[in-house]
C-alpha cells in the first residue's frame, strides 16, 4: 500500500519553544495562550464536532461555495496543480476539491502532526495515484518550505478563514511568504465575512456548549506540554464581539481567583480576569482583496454565497 511521505522541516516544533512560548503568554499582564495549542488530540476532535454545528456556519458555508464553483475553482488554478494545504487538519476540505482539480500531487501541512498522519494515510489508501507528503509545522512565526520539495510553482489552499486567526499586520506577513513559496503559483483562500451580532454570537458560543469545551480545552491541553495544574472548572468561555478591531475574541475568564504553577512558576487570576486564546477576524470582500494585493497578490476571483457570509478568493 502506498504511503504519504512525512518531510522533515527546517521549523522543527521543538518542544523547548513551545514552553518558552507559552510561560511568555501566561506571565503577560494580559495573559494569553496561542490559538494553535487547541488543537491536542481532543482539541481537533472537539473542532471537528463544531464544524457540524448548525451555529457554526463557516464551514458549511465554505464548502457550499467550494461545491457550486468546483469546477471554475479548477479552470482558475489550472491543469494539474501541486496542491499545498496549510493547516490541513483531517484533510478532507482538499479531498473534495480531488475530483475537479486532479492535483498532481498533495501537500498537507499541520501543526498537529499525529492527527494528521492518520487522516494523510488514510486519504493516500483512498487515492493511491496522487503522491502525498505530509509537514509537522508551525507556520505561524515563519513559512519555509522544505528544499525537497519540487521547486515548481505551487497553489497554495488555506481555507477556513484561519487567515483571521492573524493580526492584520500578521496576515500581511503571512501572505507574503505564501506569495514567495508559491514560486509563482497561486492561492484559493476561505475567509469569512463580517455580520450581524446574533449569527456570530451564536457561532462561536454554541447551545451544546461544544466551542466552550474547545476552548477550555486549551488548558488541558497547556497543562500536558509544560507540566501545569490548570483547573479547567475555575474557567468559562467567552466571546466578545469587537466592532472596532472588525473580530471575534475568544478568552477564557476565571469563576473565582485561581492560580497555575508549572516548573517553580507561578500565575495568579483574579476572579473575572481573562486569558486571550483566539482572535477571530472577519473582512469585507474589499478589505481582504486589499490585504491580498498588499502582499503581492492580485486577487484574480471571488466566489460567495447569496447571503455574502463567506468568500473563497483564487489569487495569484
Ligand atoms: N479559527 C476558527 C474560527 O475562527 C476556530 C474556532 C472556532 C475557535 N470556534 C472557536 C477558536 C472558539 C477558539 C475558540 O472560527
Amino acid at each position: 500500500m502506498q504511503k504519504p511521505v512525512f518531510l522533515e522541516s527546517q521549523q522543527v516544533i521543538s518542544t523547548q519553544n513551545l514552553v518558552t512560548e507559552i510561560e511568555a503568554g501566561l506571565l503577560a499582564e494580559s495573559a494569553t495562550i496561542a490559538p494553535k495549542f487547541l488543537y491536542d488530540g481532543l482539541g481537533a476532535h472537539l473542532f471537528t464536532a463544531i464544524t457540524l454545528l448548525p451555529e457554526y456556519y463557516p464551514t458549511a458555508v465554505e464548502t457550499e461555495i467550494l461545491l457550486q464553483y468546483k469546477n471554475e475553482i479548477a479552470t482558475a488554478l489550472g491543469n494539474d496543480p501541486i496542491l499545498i494545504d496549510l493547516g490541513a487538519g483531517d484533510c478532507k476540505k482538499a479531498a473534495r476539491l480531488f475530483e475537479s482539480i486532479k492535483p498532481l500531487s498533495y501537500v498537507a501541512i499541520d501543526f498537529s502532526v499525529e492527527y494528521l498522519k492518520e487522516a494523510l494515510e488514510k486519504l493516500q489508501s483512498q487515492y493511491a495515484d496522487i503522491p502525498m507528503y505530509g509537514i509537522g509545522m508551525d507556520f505561524s512565526h515563519t513559512l519555509k518550505l522544505p528544499e525537497t520539495l519540487s521547486q515548481t510553482p505551487r497553489t497554495f489552499f488555506y481555507p477556513g478563514s484561519s487567515i483571521g486567526n492573524f493580526l492584520p499586520t500578521e496576515a500581511h506577513a503571512l501572505l507574503t511568504q505564501i506569495k514567495r513559496e508559491a514560486l509563482g503559483g497561486g492561492l484559493l483562500i476561505g475567509v469569512d465575512l463580517m455580520k450581524a451580532d446574533r449569527v456570530l454570537r451564536a457561532a462561536y458560543d454554541d447551545p451544546l456548549k461544544i466551542t466552550a469545551a474547545f476552548n477550555l480545552n486549551i488548558l488541558r491541553s497547556v497543562n500536558a506540554i509544560i507540566a501545569a495544574n490548570f483547573d479547567v472548572s475555575h474557567f468559562c468561555h467567552k466571546v466578545v464581539i469587537n466592532h472596532s478591531k472588525e473580530r471575534v475574541e475568544l478568552y477564557l475568564e476565571a469563576l473565582r481567583d485561581t492560580s497555575v504553577s508549572w516548573h517553580g512558576k507561578q500565575r495568579l487570576f483574579k476572579k473575572g480576569e481573562l486569558i486571550h486564546t483566539e482572535n477571530s477576524h472577519k473582512y469585507s470582500i474589499a478589505s481582504i482583496q486589499d490585504l491580498l494585493n498588499r502582499s503581492g497578490f492580485q486577487a484574480l476571483k471571488t466566489w460567495t454565497d447569496p447571503e455574502q457570509y463567506f468568500a473563497v478568493i483564487y489569487a495569484k
